[in-house]
């Protein structure tokens, strides 16, 4: 029988870690585990046990996925869930970005999900679940935010279309839009300056209601109940009105 498997990327901090802890009371006999540091990924495996196969890859890369492509043609494994969680965030003046910067974040936060999909499609069946972590961010436009609100509204479309490209095979595609996250993704201090994140939660609050989300069938998780009120609000109030609102609250620190 063929082994069943969750594919994790960025596993090995918030809320990536989160999930990783939710996979293993599922029925998954792997829980395949990438991000960069090797290290952090064995203390992860030390914290959750032998399930946990620990993937030292850098995503941003195509070398990162095609040793990913390798694995799964030689173990030929059910991916029961995978997981795009690796994601990173650039907040500043866009004059500022070097080239690389913009290629590493478009790459890691738009491309590696996407093609992920498409490789771990054929190994998944009916049941299979996907989930892809886009962010409250891809609801408006973002200035000082742009680079990473326009790769997660890339993400969130990507996802929910894939959901009903997928139905007739039974496998699901959630798009997970979280709010601000207590995770290592928020710079603290910016300029010397603390932020404060309204209405900031867990990840691992994140990513229950993530998985409850998927189960039910759902293209799109919003968590929490103000993440759900900015979902609202960005229907309701004109971008240029949003936009000028983000800018003033922003201020203190740019
Ligand atoms: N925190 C928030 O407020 C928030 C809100 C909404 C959405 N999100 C989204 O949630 C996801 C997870 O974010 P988080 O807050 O949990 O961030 P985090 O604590 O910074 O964790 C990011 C994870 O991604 C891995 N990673 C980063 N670059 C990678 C690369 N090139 N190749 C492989 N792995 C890589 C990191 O491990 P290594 O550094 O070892 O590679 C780490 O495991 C992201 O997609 C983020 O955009 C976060």
């Amino acid at each position: 029988m063929k082994k069943r498997i969750a594919i994790i990327t960025g596993a090995s901090g918030g809320i990536g870690r989160a999930f990783t802890r939710l996979m293993l009371s599922e029925d998954i006999d792997e829980i395949w585990a990438i991000a960069r540091s090797k290290e952090k990924l064995l203390v992860l495996q030390a914290d959750f046990g032998a399930k946990v196969i620990a993937i030292s890859k850098d995503l941003a890369h195509s070398a990162g996925l095609d040793a990913l492509s390798g694995r799964l043609k030689a173990e030929a494994p059910v991916v029961a869930y995978l997981i795009n969680n690796a994601g990173i965030a650039q907040m500043g003046d866009s004059k500022d970005f070097p080239a690389e910067v913009i290629e590493t974040s478009v790459f890691i936060n738009c491309c590696t999900p996407a093609v992920l999909c498409s490789m771990c499609i054929p190994y998944m069946e009916r049941g299979s679940r996907i989930l892809n972590i886009s962010s409250v961010a891809s609801f408006q436009p973002l200035p000082n935010l742009n680079l990473y609100a326009a790769s997660k509204v890339f993400l969130r479309s990507y996802s929910r279309s894939l959901h009903w490209e997928l139905k007739p095979l039974g496998i699901t595609s959630t798009a997970v839009c979280p709010g601000w996250v207590d995770t290592e993704l928020l710079k603290k201090e910016v300029n010397g300056k603390r932020i404060k994140f309204p209405g900031i939660v867990s990840p691992k609050k994140v990513a229950a209601k993530a998985l409850r989300d998927a189960k039910k069938g759902r293209d799109m998780s919003v968590c929490t109940l103000f993440a759900k009120w900015e979902h609202l609000m960005a229907k309701l109030i004109p971008q240029r009105l949003y936009m000028g609102l983000w800018v003033l609250v922003s201020k203190p620190y740019r």
